[in-house]
């Protein structure tokens, strides 16, 4: 008994945070966005996101980068983020510097636009991948593969130049490898550490219904609407009693302004047939219970506009009938 305990609580404070108890993978990214208009006039902008949520910002017009989460450090002290920082305006100007280059040595045509992905996915077990890709005038062209930079498949027959110059650099390799397959991956357990319970919160969406504009004679275009649930992963679909509609339609899953998500699904039927279908909506938040939204005339709550739906819990599931304008 008394070795379990000891053993429980020299492991816990090792683990806890880490992807290990939380149980899956998270990716950490960080987008530049590198605009040149001309030799004379370029910004730089960048931003991280941690999974679904934006932890950093960093604005051409500062030499701070901004984090806008409490826990964006993770458990680095500030003066290892200050060091960092220091890393980060230094690769700005020289990245900006080797553009300038780069654009009279080639003789590429201004304007240039330039976008960077990189960062790490660290998995349970604090095994870590990371990665970097650059694309050029909205064209994937280069990537980072361990210790150097590669070209794309297909990449203009320039980038292989490039490549050849930025793998001359042994000093930035390291530097940026050391980024990659130390830092990135000490960031992430710390921010798991420090934002566990942000980044494991829960939120519960609003499902509505409402008509689309009609896809032909005699047909109803039935829209689901589900909105400001969080984490992302959902499933929306059109039911008849336990049957899954084959046409149902997903579209892209949108950003609320407030960290949440929104989702909609449609179906397109005969006007006759619209009675009895309904909306089932399965959440993690929602414990199991699905929201079920049918199509019907009736409200139990007051008619909103495009429709307003009032719940109740019967037995296993959330219920409601969407009231639709006519
Ligand atoms: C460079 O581009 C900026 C922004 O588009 C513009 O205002 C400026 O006049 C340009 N300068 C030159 C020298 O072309
Ligand atoms: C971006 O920042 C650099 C360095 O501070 C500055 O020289 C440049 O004018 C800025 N660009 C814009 C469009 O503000
Ligand atoms: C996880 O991996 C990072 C980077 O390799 C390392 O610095 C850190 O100590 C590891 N953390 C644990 C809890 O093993």
């Amino acid at each position: 008994m008394g070795l379990v305990l000891f053993l429980l609580s020299w492991v816990l404070p090792q683990v806890w945070g880490s992807s290990e108890v939380l149980g899956r993978s998270f990716l950490f990214r960080c987008l530049q966005i590198s605009s040149f208009a001309n030799s004379s006039w370029w910004r730089t902008d960048g931003l991280a996101w941690l999974g679904e949520l934006q932890t950093h910002r960093w604005s051409n017009a500062s030499d701070k980068i901004d984090s806008l989460k409490p826990w964006a450090l993770g458990t680095f002290s500030s003066q290892q983020y200050d060091q960092l920082q220091s890393i980060f305006r230094g690769y700005r100007s020289s990245f900006t510097r080797d553009i300038q280059e780069f654009a009279k040595m080639l003789s590429l045509e201004y304007p240039i636009e330039l976008q960077l992905s990189a960062g790490c996915e660290v998995h349970p077990g604090n095994i870590s991948e990371n990665f970097v890709y650059a694309a050029y005038q909205g064209k994937y062209i280069l990537s980072f593969q361990g210790s150097a930079w590669e070209p794309a498949p297909h990449a203009p027959h320039l980038v292989e130049s490039v490549v050849k110059v930025l793998n001359q650099d042994r000093g930035t390799s390291e530097m940026l490898q050391r980024l990659l397959r130390d830092t990135c991956p000490q960031l992430v357990n710390g921010i798991l550490e420090k934002g566990k319970s942000e980044l494991e919160k829960q939120v519960k969406p609003e499902a509505w219904l409402s008509r689309g504009p009609s896809p032909g004679p005699d047909r109803l275009l039935l829209v689901c609407h589900v909105s400001g649930f969080y984490p992302q992963p959902v499933r929306v679909m059109w039911m008849r009693d336990e049957q899954e509609q084959q046409g149902t339609q997903r579209g892209d899953i949108l950003p609320n302004a407030d960290e949440t998500w929104y989702l909609r699904a449609t179906l397109d039927v005969a006007a006759g047939e619209a009675a009895g279908l309904a909306c089932r909506v399965k959440h993690s938040s929602l414990g199991g219970q699905d929201l079920v939204l049918y199509w019907g005339e009736k409200c139990w709550g007051p008619a909103g506009e495009g429709g307003e739906v009032v719940l109740k819990n019967r037995g296993r599931d959330w219920e409601g009938w969407g009231c639709h304008s006519t």
